[in-house]
């Protein structure tokens, strides 16, 4: 029973129950996949506390569970034909992969990421030879469908620029996991994010969107843009940027230059 397993929980107020959720590790209805994520199942909030955000509550403490187990994502499943239980998961951030036959009825899967905690240190000349791999290892493939790669040449330019002070590491439990620049423009003392690099492992887990919200806001208080460009053979970021609310206000042959 789920219950014997350990995988039902129950959500106190005033120690009175007040909602529950099945938190499992495998899922036969999402079919063969890596053990890379948990499982939401039975969330349920009494109907006298709906209206104070519970269930959202529930699901980021399910999600601190699933991050806290090493594991990458937050599944769950609804039925397909109910509208307002998949606007529901798609406004706490969950995304559509598919649907699967259950029991004679049809569910809607739902993924959401668990982001990765992260911190920023000030980068010294020792995190030279780490930040030039790192750019090395990003951004090769889209400086290369561009200009081509000429190493020699990347390297040089790459020190000939370097300046510690200016850059952070981006940490992950205490290990290396990207790098950034980011600064005043000279021009008029706004914010202009110049690199942002996560090491592959280390994608996709919601560090770049947290960084760029974050300057974004620092942007805001200051009353002028955050500006950036992004290579035109990098689509990708581009589309992380334009969710997260800038937009290209010009471009040239090789990148698209873009406020928010
Ligand atoms: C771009 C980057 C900083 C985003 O950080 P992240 O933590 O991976 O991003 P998040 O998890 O917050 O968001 C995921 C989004 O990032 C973008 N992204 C993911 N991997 C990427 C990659 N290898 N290259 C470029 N963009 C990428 C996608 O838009 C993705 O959203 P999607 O679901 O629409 O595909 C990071 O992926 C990276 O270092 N990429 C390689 C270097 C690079 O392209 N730097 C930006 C130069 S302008």
């Amino acid at each position: 029973m789920a219950i014997e397993r350990g995988e039902v929980y129950a959500a106190k107020l005033n120690d009175k129950t007040i909602a529950t959720l099945r938190l499992q590790w495998t899922d036969d209805l999402w079919g063969t996949r890596p053990d890379d994520a948990g499982y939401v199942h039975t969330l349920a909030v009494e109907r006298a506390c709906a209206g104070n955000s519970i269930g959202l509550a529930l699901l980021d403490w399910a999600a601190e569970q699933v991050r806290v187990a090493g594991r990458k994502f937050l599944r769950l499943d609804c039925m397909a034909e109910n509208p307002a239980l998949r606007d529901y998961y798609t406004r706490a951030g969950f995304t559509l992969q598919g649907e699967a036959s259950k029991h004679g009825w049809k569910a809607a899967l739902f993924e959401r990421p668990v982001n990765l905690r992260f911190d920023l240190r000030p980068a010294t000349d020792a995190d030279y030879d780490f930040l030039w791999r790192l750019a090395k290892e990003t951004m090769q493939g889209y400086v290369h469908a561009i200009w081509g790669w000429d190493e020699d040449w990347q390297a040089q330019r790459f020190r000939g620029s370097f300046d510690a002070s200016q850059w952070r590491v981006i940490t992950v439990d205490g290990q290396n996991a990207g790098g950034l620049l980011a600064g005043l423009r000279p021009s008029d003392g706004g914010l202009f994010l110049s690199n942002i690099y996560l090491l592959p492992g280390f994608q996709n887990r919601g560090i770049g969107s947290a960084i760029v919200q974050s300057l974004l806001a620092e942007a805001r208080t200051s009353g002028l843009p955050l500006t950036l460009n992004v290579l035109k053979s990098n689509p990708d970021a581009r589309r992380l940027y334009e969710r997260l609310g800038l937009r290209v206000v010009r471009e040239n042959a090789e990148r698209f230059f873009m406020e928010g």
